[in-house]
C-alpha cells in the first residue's frame, strides 16, 4: 500500500468518452483555425462581406425590377379603387368609358405603349400632347390602382 501516487494513478484508465471528447476538440480547433486563416484556406471577412453584399443588389434589383409590374393586377379592391380615381381625375378627358374625349382613347393601341412600364410613365410623368403629370398627386400607389382599372377594362374589351 506504498504505492507512489503516479502509479496508483496508472491503474484507473481514462474514461473512453473523455478521450472522444478530448480528441474531437482538437480536431475541431485545428479544423476551425485552418478553415478561418486565410493562408490556409482562402477564407477573408472581405469575401464574406463581398458576397452578402452580392446577394443583396441581387434583391435590391429584384425589388426594382418589380416595380415595372402592376402589384395590383387583378386585385379586385384595388381596382375598384382605381375606378373611382378614373373616374375622379381621368374620365374628363380620356372619357367615361376610356374611349376617348379630349384626350385619347385608352382602348387598344396606345402611343406610349400598352404594357405597364410605358403605361405608368404616362400617368406618373404625363406626356407632352397633353397628359398632366400625376406622380406628385396620386402617388405610386394609386396610380398602379388607377392602371389596374384601366387594364382590367382593356382586358375586358378584348373579350368576345
Ligand atoms: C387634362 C386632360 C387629361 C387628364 C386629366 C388625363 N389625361 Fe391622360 N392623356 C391626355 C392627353 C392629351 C394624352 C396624350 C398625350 C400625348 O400624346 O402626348 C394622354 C395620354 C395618356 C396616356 C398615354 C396614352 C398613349 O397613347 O400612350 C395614358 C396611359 C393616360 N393618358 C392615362 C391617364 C390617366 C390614368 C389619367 C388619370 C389619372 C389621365 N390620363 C388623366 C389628357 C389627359
Amino acid at each position: 500500500m506504498d504505492e507512489p501516487i503516479g502509479k496508483l494513478e496508472a491503474h484507473n484508465k481514462v474514461p473512453r468518452g473523455f478521450l472522444v471528447l478530448l480528441f474531437g476538440l482538437i480536431a475541431f480547433g485545428l479544423y476551425y483555425i485552418a478553415a478561418f486563416t486565410p493562408e490556409f484556406s482562402g477564407w477573408s471577412q472581405y469575401k464574406v462581406f463581398s458576397r452578402e453584399m452580392e446577394a443583396d443588389k441581387a434583391k435590391a434589383a429584384a425589388g426594382a425590377a418589380k416595380m415595372t409590374e402592376n402589384p395590383y393586377e387583378g386585385d379586385e379592391k384595388a381596382v375598384a379603387e382605381g375606378r373611382g380615381i378614373y373616374a375622379g381625375k381621368c374620365a374628363e378627358c380620356h372619357g367615361k368609358d376610356l374611349k376617348g374625349e379630349e384626350g385619347p382613347s385608352l382602348l387598344g393601341h396606345l402611343k406610349y405603349g400598352e404594357h405597364d412600364p410605358g403605361m405608368y410613365e404616362s400617368i406618373a410623368k404625363g406626356r407632352p400632347g397633353g397628359m398632366p403629370p400625376f406622380e406628385a398627386e396620386l402617388g405610386r400607389d394609386r396610380i398602379w390602382m388607377v392602371l389596374a382599372y384601366v387594364d382590367s377594362v382593356r382586358e375586358y374589351g378584348k373579350q368576345p
